[in-house]
């Protein structure tokens, strides 16, 4: 298999203490930990958001920690996706135009066309293409995070950066959302998500857990099945107690 990332010793004003782990194209990990453990600042380093310390992260062939600031812009904007729990918005803007508003960026004017119907496309796959011309404050939370999600698979990226994207949200809505990053995944997308939920965990192939700047361990799921789940469940509570969790 294809390494999609490759993180070496990642290290960052002592709240990251040496984290090295590696993703396979086509996983989708977690990473857990207790809040203030460093889960979003690894997130921001290893996809170039923001500049470590000292290591190495591979995003396939690209190093990300050797990159001219304008490089890691580019190689953010064609390769990565990313969604957060602050869900950022353009107020003014309808649901359609803040999704096609990074692609369009991208890609140019006059492109406008195409980028709306790979946007039209995409909403109607997440079920929220009635919505296209509403306000992003005229939506629910969790179809404005799915309209997040769409808006960060617009450029077809390897992988998908997510930090807490159920944080904000009730039961239900966080279900939708994980059902999308779900689907995404299984047409290929590496994702690595932050979570404190485990009943969103559950749903990733990987469990890493980080405590203190520290990756401390690792649980394996494999691919999420539905017939499992109750098993996983009690598998990944286990693997959390043993942390204290
Ligand atoms: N920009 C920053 N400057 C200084 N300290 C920070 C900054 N961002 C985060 N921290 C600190 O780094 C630690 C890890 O934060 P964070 O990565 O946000 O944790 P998590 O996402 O696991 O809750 C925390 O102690 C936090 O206070
Ligand atoms: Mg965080």
């Amino acid at each position: 298999m294809k390494e999609i990332l490759k993180v070496t010793n990642i290290a960052k004003d002592g709240i990251l203490n040496n984290i090295s782990f590696t993703m396979e194209a086509g996983e989708m990990v977690a990473i857990m930990g207790p809040s203030g453990s460093g889960k979003s600042t690894l997130l921001y380093n290893v996809s170039g958001m923001d500049h470590a310390d000292g290591g190495e992260v591979f995003i396939g062939d690209s190093e990300i920690t050797k990159l001219s600031e304008e490089d890691k812009s580019k190689v953010r904007l064609t390769k990565m996706g990313f969604v957060f729990q602050q869900m950022n918005v353009l107020s003014n803007l309808n649901l359609i135009d803040n999704i096609m508003f990074p692609a369009l960026y991208a890609k140019g004017k006059k492109h406008e066309k195409t980028v709306r119907q790979q946007a039209l496309a995409l909403m109607e796959e997440f079920e929220i293409a009635d919505l296209a011309d509403h306000m992003t404050n005229q939506v629910s939370g969790g179809q404005l995070q799915r309209a997040c999600i769409v808006r960060s698979m617009m450029m077809e990226p390897e992988i998908l950066f997510a930090d807490e994207p159920t944080g904000a949200l009730n039961q239900k809505a966080a279900g939708t959302v994980i059902d999308a990053f779900l689907k995404i995944n299984k047409k290929g997308t590496s994702i690595m998500m932050v979570t404190h939920d485990s009943k969103v965990a559950i749903k990733c192939d990987r469990v890493l857990y980080i405590l203190d700047g520290q990756l401390r361990g690792e649980l394996l799921l494999g691919k999420y099945q539905k017939e499992e789940e109750e098993e996983r469940q009690k598998k990944i509570n286990t693997w959390l107690s043993s942390f204290g969790w």
